[in-house]
């Protein structure tokens, strides 16, 4: 089956391995080095475990030093560029930062509400990826409901004319999240709905994402702001 069908019109979400480990494995240490925590430059656990004693405010310092992180969305595309353009082309819109979540352990942690990513006013020829930067070793994660599940609940909020409703953001999804390996990245259509759950770990988990469609497709609320133009060669 093609990754096309698989994404478009079965599951919804697929895991695959990076194509290209050069160019991810460079996102990573670019990440690394620009968080600019002392004793963390060159090990991604020594980092992660700085993070997880961090207070919000010191997050948030660090996620400032990653503001001028704009070549993070180029690396990430280039890393799975066999995906990217089986799914959307040569020539694609690409997000222009690509986010780095960083997830701390801990009941009290702000959680991610499951949502779906149409819900941000991206179109619905938008894909996104996500993979984390080390292994995914605890029992935490973002749990994927699969296209069919995810369409009951969309169905749902739709009889009810209701639109990212309680129905979806209040729900207490017992799916267990997928343990990627690093290496590994989950692509998956805007109407997957998806979720953090909390973890406990002395290790936060990071991770890269970045949204992409088709050029030749229309962008929706999202627009230049929030996307650019990028051509594979
Ligand atoms: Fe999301």
């Amino acid at each position: 089956m093609s990754l096309s069908n698989e994404i478009i019109n079965k599951k919804g979400y697929a895991i695959l391995p990076i194509n290209n480990m050069a160019k991810f494995n460079k996102l990573r240490n670019q990440f690394i080095k620009r968080m600019n925590i002392s004793d963390s430059k060159k090990n991604i656990n020594i980092l992660r475990r700085n993070l997880a004693k961090m207070n919000k405010s010191e997050i948030n310092k660090c996620m400032v030093n990653l503001l001028t992180f704009t070549e993070a969305s180029n690396l990430m595309i280039e890393s799975c560029s066999d995906i990217v353009s089986e799914l959307s082309g040569n020539k694609i819109f690409v997000q222009r930062r690509a986010a780095t979540i960083f997830n701390l352990p801990g009941k009290d942690q702000r959680r991610q509400w499951p949502h779906y990513e149409l819900m941000s006013g991206i179109s619905p020829f938008t894909f996104v990826l996500w993979a984390p930067f080390h292994d995914l070793d605890d029992d935490g994660g973002v749990f994927y409901l699969n296209q069919d599940q995810s369409n009951e609940y969309i169905k749902r909020e739709q009889e009810q004319g209701l639109v990212n409703s309680p129905l979806i953001l209040n729900e207490l999804f017992n799916h267990q999240p997928p343990k990627l390996k690093f290496g590994e990245v989950i692509v998956f259509n805007p109407f997957i709905l998806h979720g953090n759950i909390s973890f406990n770990s002395n290790l936060a988990r990071v991770a890269c994402s970045v949204r992409f469609q088709s050029a030749k497709q229309p962008l929706m609320q999202k627009n230049t702001d929030f996307f650019k133009f990028y051509k594979f060669n």
